[in-house]
């Protein structure tokens, strides 16, 4: 006997509220940032959990699963099978080495090309239909490992690239001028990583671009002043890392942020690692370097003209030349 009693005249679901499944391979330190950031924000029906430590598996599906009293409602399963992802609509692949203190993302390709092999065409297997959103490192170059293994379309396969380094320099913006950092608009593009870009050109706050404005106001800024907050971006996941070992809380919110406008279809644009060859002069092969993309619910709806100088091209065009350099030597 059931514990409730039907209505007999219950109402058959809506047809516009759909059933939503995340899945999340890898749960550690940044695949739980992420999976705890999906449950507080309410962004799945279903959150299939898949790593290759079967206890450190079971122990977090268990410790999230206790915490039902207190989340909204989330079917929480965990599996070494990845049978146990079958149908989601996301896939978000955190498993792999990281770095240790002063060790370059870059540096961990070897180690989590080989992994990849073995997490991908399992994922696109189960899930043909889903969006795969690669977050393990190097982003910008497993994200098109990860497009070769699964044979998607580019459309759905997706770097969380710099969408975090972009906040990072919200943050900071944000600090200098003594504004909140959603109000600052600023976009860092290129590689995850060492070779990022920051666009200072299209920088604006509260709708006013910032560098014509100072011009205007002929206030003097040093480009040395602009280049140090760069440069503090691109310290600044060493400098946590040389901290307390890793990063998590804001790569998990970041990446549920990318999770939030896919699902609910919500055309934002997020500076992610997509298909960049053919964008703002991008050549020389098949590259995923983060550009200001639309997302949606069939994942990269576009790419965003944003004005770039000479300068902000040219090294945006160098961050590509270097993925592609480490794309070269490997064996997929
Ligand atoms: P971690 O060491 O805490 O967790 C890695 C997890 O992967 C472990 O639970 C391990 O058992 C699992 N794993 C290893 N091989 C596996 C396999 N074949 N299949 C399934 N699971 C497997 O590392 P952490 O701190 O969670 O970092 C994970 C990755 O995320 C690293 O590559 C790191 O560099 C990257 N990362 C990327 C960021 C970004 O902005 N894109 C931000 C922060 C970290
Ligand atoms: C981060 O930027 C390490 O890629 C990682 O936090």
């Amino acid at each position: 006997q059931a514990f409730f009693k039907p209505i007999s005249n219950a109402e058959p679901p809506s047809p516009t509220k759909r059933h939503t499944k995340i899945t999340v391979v890898g749960v550690g330190n940044v695949g739980m940032a992420i999976a705890q950031t999906i449950l507080t924000q309410d962004l799945a029906d279903e959150l299939a959990l898949v790593d290759a430590n079967a206890d450190k598996l079971q122990g977090e599906m268990l410790d999230l699963q206790h915490a039902a009293a207190f989340l909204p409602r989330t079917k929480i399963q965990a599996s070494l099978d990845y049978e146990i992802t079958a149908g989601s609509d996301l896939c978000i692949i955190t498993a792999g080495a990281r770095q240790i203190p002063g060790e370059s993302r870059l540096n961990l390709i070897q180690r989590n090309l080989s992994l990849f092999k073995s997490i991908v065409p399992p994922l696109a297997k189960y899930s043909p239909e889903s969006i795969l959103l690669v977050v393990s490192n190097p982003v910008d170059v497993l994200t098109y490992v990860a497009w070769k293994l699964s044979g998607f379309p580019a459309n759905r396969v997706i770097g969380s690239g710099t969408n975090l380094d972009s906040s990072r320099f919200r943050f900071l913006i944000a600090d200098h001028l003594d504004v909140n950092a959603q109000d600052v608009q600023a976009y860092i593009v290129g590689e995850h990583g060492d070779s990022s870009v920051a666009l200072w050109s299209s920088i604006s706050v509260g709708g006013v671009p910032v560098l014509s404005f100072l011009k205007r106001q002929q206030i003097v800024y040093e480009k040395e002043t602009l280049e140090n907050i760069h440069k503090e971006v691109v310290q600044g996941a060493y400098e946590v890392i040389r901290l307390k070992g890793y990063t998590s809380w804001a790569i998990g919110y970041s990446v549920a942020s990318l999770a939030r406008t896919i699902l609910r279809n919500q055309r934002k644009i997020h500076p992610v690692s997509v298909l960049a060859n053919g964008f703002y002069d991008i050549d020389g092969g098949d590259v995923f370097i983060s550009l200001p993309a639309q997302l949606g619910r069939s994942g990269v709806l576009g790419v965003t003209n944003v004005h770039l100088t000479d300068e902000e091209a040219l090294q945006l065009r160098n961050s590509a030349k270097a993925i592609l350099e480490i794309q070269s030597e490997l064996a997929i």
